[in-house]
């Protein structure tokens, strides 16, 4: 297998197995959560480097579910136009194009919304707890993700990604830390994932078959036997493709690690992938930041597609290093593109490269 050989998630022919992971601009949009020019440019320049799939930036489905009050919104008809500048530029470069769908839940930020979730639980401060989301609140956040869904249809994306991992709302079900609840949404591997196969079920039927859903799973909640349960029951749903990260809690002594080229995140990936090869497609991420493992993942029948995410911030060419040796400018591995006080930082490299 090599890089830049297709794949075929679903029914749609992707060129190429390098992804672009989804990686919030987080100054880039504004209240509206409407798209602006920025993000436009940003994707087209990574599709036109020649990368295979771009997964767009976390993108909430309601207003209150935003990282920040600069976070990208899906969740009303009037966002549908500048996504639809977002698909046509990477369309125009054969890039296959999936927007990451979220709620933050009980990671909620208080200038946007009150934090909700599975049940109520500690939000940092142990006065502090979020508010248990009643049933019919539940079914109601399954309908805004599956609206989102459909105005990403309208938009022109090739599908979308379920953002299930890093502790936002479909995480925050999953791990039994965030859900305590003892109705058809807690307890059991397949009540906890409950709430994320209905989504999955109800896209299906509003999008149709040939769209791409994807879900951003935790290969780890707590260990990564449970983790693949989860996945299992999305794959039951209906998901055609698992993009593998991390979850809430960490407890698995078989993760670690072990002298091997890559990470024991990324490894999450490669485990899944062994497990559920030939029924769907698995990526997986995290410290691909030089071109070779890139290709170490690939050639050696690791993973299906790989996840590039700071990669691609730092050098929007990175694939072209890829797949032919052209030189690049390599990510610093520093906190300046994450979010924190002082926003917008600017990324090192992507200055030098400037
Ligand atoms: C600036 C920034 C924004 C991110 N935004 C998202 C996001 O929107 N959704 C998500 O699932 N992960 C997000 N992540 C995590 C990345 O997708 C990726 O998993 C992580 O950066 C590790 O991969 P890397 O080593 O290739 O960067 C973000 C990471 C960074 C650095």
């Amino acid at each position: 297998m090599k890089v830049t050989d297709p794949i075929i998630i679903n029914r749609t022919g992707v060129k190429n197995r390098l992804t672009m992971a989804p990686t919030v601009k987080f100054d880039y949009a504004g209240a509206d959560g409407k798209v602006t020019e920025k993000h436009i440019e940003h994707y087209r320049e990574r599709a036109m480097h020649g990368c295979g799939l771009i997964c767009v930036e976390a993108t909430a489905v309601t207003p209150d579910g935003r990282f920040c009050k600069t976070h990208l919104g899906l969740w009303e008809d009037g966002q549908i136009e500048g996504h639809r500048a977002i698909t046509s530029a990477c369309h125009d470069h054969q890039a296959t194009v999936l927007i990451q769908l979220n709620h933050t839940g009980i990671q909620a930020n208080p200038e946007c919304g009150t934090a909700i979730g599975p049940s109520a639980v500690s939000i940092g401060d142990p006065e502090r707890l979020s508010r248990e989301m009643h049933i019919d609140e539940i079914h109601r956040m399954q309908e805004h993700f599956t609206e989102a869904a459909f105005r990403a249809k309208q938009a022109g994306y090739d599908g979308i990604q379920l953002h299930g991992c890093h502790g936002y709302l479909i995480n925050q079900f999953i791990s039994r830390k965030t859900n305590l609840r003892t109705d058809e949404y807690g307890g059991s591997t397949e009540n906890r994932a409950r709430f994320a196969s209905e989504i999955i079920h109800m896209i299906r039927e509003r999008c149709g078959e040939d769209f791409i859903i994807s879900v951003r799973t935790a290969g780890i909640e707590p260990d990564v036997a449970t983790a693949m349960d989860i996945a299992e029951e999305y794959v039951k749903a209906g998901c055609d493709y698992l993009q593998v990260s991390t979850g809430i809690e960490w407890d698995d002594p078989t993760v670690g690690e072990n002298g091997e080229p890559y990470n024991p995140i990324c490894s999450l990936g490669i485990r899944f992938h062994e497990h559920f090869k030939g029924r769907v497609p698995v990526s997986c991420v995290n410290g691909i930041l030089e071109p070779a493992l890139a290709k170490y993942l690939i050639e050696n029948d690791l993973v299906d597609t790989v996840d590039l995410g700071r990669a691609l911030l730092a050098d929007p060419a990175f694939s072209e290093a890829v797949f032919s040796d052209a030189p690049y400018t390599k990510c610093f591995n520093c906190p300046r593109c994450q979010y924190g006080p002082g926003m917008p930082h600017r990324c090192p490299a992507e200055a030098k490269r400037n």
